[in-house]
């Protein structure tokens, strides 16, 4: 008897979930008109799944950018955050944003990011408002994320301004006015101007990987290089400084834009103080790196492949372009 209640229950189990499963698709591909461009004959290619809808589509589209796009409809004021704060955040953040046991500090901290161990909080670390907003609606409570509605959570967000001293107490956040807020970081994030790698795999005749050596984690600029071995590059063009090449190839990936802090070729402001070191001095630093809080000059730039004599030409081109 038991079984044949499991031969015959198997084989109906199975009728039943392809009959759900086949309705399924026909009700998804009534219900998407015909503005939907979706290729319906790969609906199901696996024989998994099926379309999301426009509604499913809308619980993941949340973020909201910089310049307010994706941001709701919806306000919240600054003492309506404060109870929703107490209420929902303060056991884990703190009453005044310093945070918990371990959980992240909120407020405070500005000034003090070139501190050994800096502060990092939504005031002095955090580029954008928006990035705020976001976050508190998609993240937080940390136990009921996305629980919270757009009023609450533009209250919650003007009160974690409030509490960093970026609005007055009798603010009110919305839609409208939530661009307006700049955070004092915004200033320092910046685009990363270095390229993104690129290579073609090698199918034949290909290097030794044991022999090949990896010098620098720092891509050389590909605008000004054909080449990242020094000892393959074209000689330079006569009239052409001696140091410009290298200067090009290995240097301008920081100097040129200033990255990580480094002075800029032909900022007279910056490198005049460096250069009254002396080039001798100047030379020594480029060859065995230098760092300060403004920065990290890795040894050669990081291109431990250079002859000391190359750099003293690159340190020679920047001295000569900025003073
Ligand atoms: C149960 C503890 C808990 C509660 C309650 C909680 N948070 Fe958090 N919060 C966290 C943790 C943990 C993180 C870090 C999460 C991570 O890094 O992945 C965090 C991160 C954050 C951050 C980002 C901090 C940073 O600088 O990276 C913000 C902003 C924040 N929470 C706001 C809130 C707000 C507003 C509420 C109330 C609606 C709230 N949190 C409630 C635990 C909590
Ligand atoms: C990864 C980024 C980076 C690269 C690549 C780089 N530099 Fe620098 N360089 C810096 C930074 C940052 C500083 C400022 C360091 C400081 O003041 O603490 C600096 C400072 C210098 C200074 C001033 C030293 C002093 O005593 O004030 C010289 C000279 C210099 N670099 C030459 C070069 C040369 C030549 C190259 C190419 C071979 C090069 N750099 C490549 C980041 C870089």
């Amino acid at each position: 008897m038991s079984r044949f209640l499991k031969t015959c229950l198997l084989p109906l189990s199975t009728f039943m979930l392809l009959t759900a499963c086949g309705q399924d698709a026909q009700n998804n591909t009534g219900t998407s008109g015909a503005n939907n461009e979706f290729d319906n004959s790969r609906v199901g290619h696996y024989g998994l799944g099926s379309r999301a809808t426009p509604e499913q589509i809308a619980g993941w589209d949340i973020d909201i950018r910089p310049d307010g796009a994706g941001l709701p409809e919806g306000s919240g004021s600054v003492e309506d955050g404060e109870y929703l704060y107490e209420d929902k955040c303060a056991h884990c953040h703190g009453t005044f944003g310093e945070g918990e046991g371990r959980h992240p500090v909120l407020a405070g901290g500005q000034g003090s990011l070139k501190d050994a161990r800096p502060s990092k909080t939504v005031g002095s670390y955090w580029p954008y408002a928006s990035t705020l907003y976001d976050y508190i609606y998609r993240a937080m409570p940390f136990t009921q994320p996305e629980s919270l509605s757009p009023d609450e959570t533009y209250a919650l967000t003007a009160y974690v301004l409030y509490l960093n001293e970026l609005v007055e107490d009798d603010f009110v956040l919305s839609r409208d006015n939530l661009t307006d807020v700049h955070l004092p970081n915004e200033g320092n994030f910046v685009p990363d101007p270095r390229p993104d790698t690129a290579n073609t795999r090698c199918m034949e005749n290909c290097r030794d990987p044991k022999a090949i050596k990896i010098m620098s984690e720092v891509a050389p600029n590909p605008a000004s290089t054909k080449t990242m071995s020094p000892d393959k590059t074209e000689s330079a063009p006569e009239n052409q400084h001696p140091g410009q090449q290298t200067y090009q190839q290995f240097c301008s990936i920081c100097h040129a834009s200033g990255v990580a802090g480094a002075p800029k070729l032909g900022d007279k402001t910056a490198w005049t103080p460096r250069i009254a070191q002396g080039i001798d001095k100047l030379t020594a630093n480029a060859i065995n790196g230098i760092s300060s809080d403004g920065g990290i000059m890795p040894p050669k730039g990081g291109f431990a492949q250079l002859s000391n004599g190359q750099v003293g030409d690159a340190v020679r081109f920047i001295m000569e372009a900025s003073q």
